[in-house]
């Protein structure tokens, strides 16, 4: 490969290998067989894979992809997605079983089962009925994570409408902004809901967003904290409407391509584009993929995503691919460190949680607090890990296994998007060798590509873009309301190809690593380096918790790594001085080689990450290259960038 063409360098060696659990891998509910068959016959393996919902009307054809990259599955068929995820379960004797272990900040519990599930539902279809919602129509839900969130996004796949969850952290302007966009008749909200141990007002921002948005009829208000709200004709409380509506419904066959949700995605620029997700392939991979990446056994395990379902994950993997499985989820409303720090490990051993799932950010996190917290708690009921949002650092992965899986759970990294829906690549706990920091394989059904810039496939030692050959049923159907913006973002890149932004390598032995943005690639002297590559190699240090890494201009090199660090709590004081930055440098040196040494160093007490816990590169580029920081208002923290810009002086550099 030419200088010219080498997309990215594989630089990164990880020797370490963990096998299956002996006994995980005898009772697997997917086995490697799988592979074989999903690549004999992909259309018949989805075909088999949506027999596990109930159709109300079969489908003619698994898929019509005569009109690309506008796909449809499971063609003419029918079915009700509320339904499968509820009253089915119901129906098969099940109603006694917990759906939810619903957790509140401040301790206090709701447990929610499958009857309980399916007469809320039902209520809250009635009460959007009544107010004059339809099929087709749109509601936004702006909730915090309590019971009324799924309970609303299942109220309006029962009738048709298409929901658009907003994350709760988004301000009035980005909420109306969405709100317009979609159209949406209604919104449901909460007066608040508790965060770092207060209660959070949501109402006001509403109320602000509302009455500039024209579309909004109604606000449907839920009583959370019990603060003043001021009270505008437009709104309703909950349960004033909600608790006089029947408990019944009847739920009404879809059409498999139906609406299901809106979810909007803030792009690198402009404005937000909203992901469309539809029913019956949606449903079916979100199903197919939770039982297969966490080897559920319904009637055992009891699983916990810590994500908000603010974000595709929780609309994934807390309410539709568990219900649509029949599983018992525990759902938890607020932070990791309220009203300690220990939390979260509290509610897996309250719970005998066996299967959890949660962000390498979020691991990072508790590495920083230090492993003497979750020693503190029985965490032996774990019997599988997940990872998803960013790559996860090697040494995160071995401390996630070892530190709260006992060294016994596999620990599965797994890679999607918001617009693939569901997960597309990851190991499988009772089949695949685990490799810290590698996704490993596409899923059985999954056609994955790492390809060059001119779209040819790489060798296995090579590095470039990820690309997704084939579609696959939880796909993105278009942007909402701009099927332009859909193949020029996603499928224009390369021939027939969707190319997802991130770069990938594949490693001798075939497996796939992934390796960030692409935006995020630096171009050091002429290479092709991944941030990824350089953080994990900080990460390794005994002494670091987190880093961020970006390319900053260089006379000299064209572009430099900076690197911006979060020691450990156990690293001590001498962190500050040129000594630890020069130890750091020669680290990565050894790890990854000379050409990756970062240029400069900076020890930072935090970094600036997005809500849903993504390093904001851009802002700290600014930084290295001593710009006034840009725009911040989608940080998590705004003050972060002030506590960066305030250690600069101190910065240290090397030339
Ligand atoms: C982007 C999608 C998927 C739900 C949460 C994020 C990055 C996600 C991994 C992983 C490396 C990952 C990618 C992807 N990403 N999972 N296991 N390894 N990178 O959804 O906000 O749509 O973000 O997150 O860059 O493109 P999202």
């Amino acid at each position: 490969m030419s200088e010219s063409q080498e997309t990215l360098s594989n630089l990164l060696r990880e020797k370490r290998r963990f096998p299956p659990p002996a006994e995980l891998a005898a009772s697997a509910n997917v086995t490697a067989a799988a592979y074989d068959e999903a690549a004999a016959d992909r259309l018949g393996f989805w075909a088999r894979q949506a027999e596990r919902l109930s159709w109300t009307k079969p489908w003619d054809d698994v898929l019509d992809w005569s009109d690309p990259p506008f796909a449809k599955w499971y063609v003419g068929g029918e079915l009700n997605v509320a339904y499968n995820c509820v009253d089915r379960h119901v129906e098969a004797g099940r109603g006694d079983k917990v759906a939810y272990h619903w957790e509140g900040e401040p301790g206090d519990t709701r447990t929610l089962t499958y009857a309980d599930l399916q007469r809320e539902v039902s209520k809250a279809a009635n009460a959007l009925l009544e107010l004059g919602v339809r099929n087709g129509d749109r509601v936004a839900v702006y909730l915090p994570m309590i019971p009324e969130l799924p309970i609303s996004m299942l109220a309006c796949a029962r009738i048709g409408a298409t929901h658009s969850v907003v994350f709760g952290g988004f301000s009035a302007d980005a909420l109306r902004t969405r709100l317009d966009d979609a159209r949406a008749k209604v919104v449901i909200t909460a007066d608040g809901g508790y965060r770092r141990g207060k209660p959070s007002a949501l109402k006001p921002t509403v109320d602000e967003a509302a009455a500039a948005a024209a579309s909004v009829e109604h606000v449907l208000v839920v009583r959370r904290t019990g603060e003043d709200v001021a009270v505008h004709d437009r709104d309703v409380w909950w349960h004033d409407l909600v608790d006089r509506q029947s408990g019944e419904h009847a739920p009404e066959p879809h059409d498999a391509e139906h609406p299901l949700y809106i979810l909007y995605t803030s792009g690198t620029t402009g404005k937000p584009k909203g992901i469309l997700h539809t029913s019956g392939g949606y449903l079916t991979q979100t199903a197919y993929t939770h039982d297969a990446v966490f080897d559920l056994k319904r009637d055992e395990d009891v699983y916990w995503c810590s994500a908000d379902i603010g974000w595709v994950t929780g609309h994934s993997y807390i309410v539709y691919g568990p219900l649509a499985n029949g599983a018992t989820s525990v759902m938890y409303e607020g932070t990791p460190d309220t009203p300690h720090q220990g939390r979260w490990w509290e509610i897996i051993a309250k719970y005998e949680v066996t299967l959890f799932y949660t962000a390498p950010t979020a691991i990072r996190t508790f590495m920083k607090w230090g492993d003497d917290i979750p020693a503190q708690y029985d965490l032996t009921s774990l019997r599988v890990l997940g990872s998803v949002g960013e790559p996860i650092n090697p040494e995160a992965y071995v401390w996630y296994r070892h530190h709260i899986g006992g060294d016994r759970t596999p620990v599965v990294d797994t890679w999607w998007q918001t617009e693939t829906g569901a997960v597309m690549i990851s190991p499988l706990p009772g089949v695949t060798e685990g490799k810290p920091g590698a996704a490993m394989r596409p899923l059985p059904g999954i056609v994955a590509d790492v390809v060059d810039d001119e779209g040819r496939s790489v060798p296995d030692g090579g590095g470039g873009f990820l690309v997704l050959r084939e579609p696959w049923p939880s796909m993105l159907r278009t942007i909402w309301g701009d099927d332009e913006r859909y193949v020029k973002t996603y499928w224009s890149r390369f021939d027939g190809m969707y190319f997802a932004g991130d770069g990938a390598k594949r490693d001798e032995d075939g497996d796939l690593w992934l390796l960030g943005r692409v935006d995020d690639v630096m171009l050091v002297s002429g290479h092709n380096i991944s941030t990824t590559e350089v953080e994990s190699a900080l990460v390794s240090h005994p002494k670091v918790a987190e880093a961020a890494v970006v390319g900053a201009t260089d006379p000299v090199t064209g572009q430099a790594i900076v690197a911006f660090v979060i020691p450990r709590g156990s690293a001590g004081a001498d962190v500050e001085g040129e000594e630890f930055a020069a130890e750091l440098r020669d680290h990565v040196a050894r790890t990854l080689g000379p050409i990756a040494k970062p240029r400069q160093i900076m020890v930072v007490p935090e970094l600036p990450k997005t809500r849903s816990g993504k390093i904001m590169r851009r802002l700290l580029r600014d930084v290295a290259e001593n710009r006034s920081v840009g725009d911040v208002t989608t940080l998590a923290d705004s003050t972060v960038m002030d506590l960066i810009s305030a250690k600069l002086p101190s910065a240290k550099s090397e030339d």
